[in-house]
């Protein structure tokens, strides 16, 4: 039997399915935003959406922090519908209910070589990020991160994803699920849909430092920082280094600010001609991202804070969309199980 779950019919328009998600080991900041969350936003009228809260593949590098894990469910979740999506149009979900996500990846294991996995350039990058987690050799790499591509793929295919919207380095994820799903047809009969990545337009994102915008290098604002927080961080921000004296003229795209200006203030082409003729001092233009930033975060941040104010609300759209999403996940794990000759008394 082949359920062909990746299409949802909306009066005559069929609308291919979309399955995205993030880790929740911390708050999401404006390069998760303007890298991921607002393409997904986007995306959410003409796809229908899965947008799971990835909690076992953060255990896989934070097993031993699960109240971290725990508390940023929650947090990322009301991050993901503060930005924007909408639980009438899409599914959020909680990876580690889906039992049928960690069925998935058990059988896709064999699939996989050892020496497949470890040239997956995202693990290898990740692994020499962690050195501290894992030796500097790699060697003492755990089984679980080592696999976690598996368990990627076995997120995508439990739905029938078909398009993937993510960032670059993502990329290597995707095709080794690629792989996976071909070497299971080939084996096991037409199953599973090949999906495609579908990359976000918008850029890397930059933090205050000049440094790709990243919780670790303690360099990010996030869409739930205050007032008194976001004037803090930009004021200290990077600017262009050659600018010594307030009427110097600079070069605004190697300054922070400026890239910041570009993403929140519609008067950015001002700000632009105003800092290249030098007639724009450093902490002015500073003030003037703060008050920009802040008007530009306001409706994300009241969304915020009714969120944190309803925690019921939170948990109704996590129940909700988890029941949803593990009746279709249910549906394709009966179909691949039939089709490995592993569903016995059916
Ligand atoms: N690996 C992704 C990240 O670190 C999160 C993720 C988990 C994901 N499962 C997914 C992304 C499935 C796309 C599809 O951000």
């Amino acid at each position: 039997m082949c359920y062909n779950l990746s299409i949802k019919f909306e009066g005559d328009i069929m609308k291919k399915r979309i399955l995205s998600g993030m880790r929740p080991t911390g708050r999401l900041h404006l390069g998760h935003y303007f890298g991921t969350l607002q393409n997904w936003v986007k995306l959410q009228d003409s796809y229908d959406c899965y947008f799971e809260i990835a909690d076992v593949q953060a255990l896989t590098d934070n097993y031993d922090n699960p109240e971290k894990v725990k508390n940023n469910v929650r947090e990322v979740t009301i991050d993901y519908l503060s930005a924007g999506i909408d639980p009438k149009k899409s599914t959020i979900f909680i990876q580690s209910m889906i039992p049928e996500i960690a069925e998935l990846t058990v059988f896709y294991s064999n699939l996989v070589t050892v020496s497949r996995l470890y040239r997956n350039p995202t693990v290898k990058t990740e692994a020499k990020q962690k050195k501290e987690l894992f030796g500097n050799d790699g060697e003492s790499i755990t089984y679980g991160f080592l696999g976690y591509p598996v368990s990627q793929a076995a997120d995508i295919t439990a739905f029938k994803g078909e398009v993937i919207p993510v960032g670059e380095d993502q990329l290597p994820l995707i095709e080794q699920c690629r792989e996976i799903v071909r070497k299971f047809n080939h084996i096991y009969g037409e199953t599973l849909i090949e999906p495609n990545a579908l990359l976000s337009e918008n850029k890397r994102i930059k933090g205050l430092d000049g440094n790709k915008m990243s919780k670790s290098l303690n360099n990010a604002i996030y869409l739930s920082d205050s007032k008194e927080e976001i004037t803090k961080k930009i004021m200290g921000a990077t600017t262009d280094p050659k600018k010594l004296r307030k009427d110097d003229p600079a070069d605004p795209e190697v300054c922070m600010v400026y890239s910041y200006h570009k993403l929140v203030n519609p008067n950015v082409e001002k700000v632009c001609s105003e800092c290249k003729e030098g007639c724009r001092g450093c902490v002015a233009c500073k003030k003037e991202l703060i008050a920009a930033m802040e008007e530009y975060l306001k409706p994300i941040q009241e969304k915020h804070k009714y969120y944190e104010e309803h925690p019921e609300v939170v948990d109704k759209i996590l129940q909700e969309g988890t029941a949803k999403a593990r009746e279709e996940a249910k549906k394709v794990t009966n179909e691949v199980k039939e089709n490995m000759l592993i569903n016995y008394f059916n």
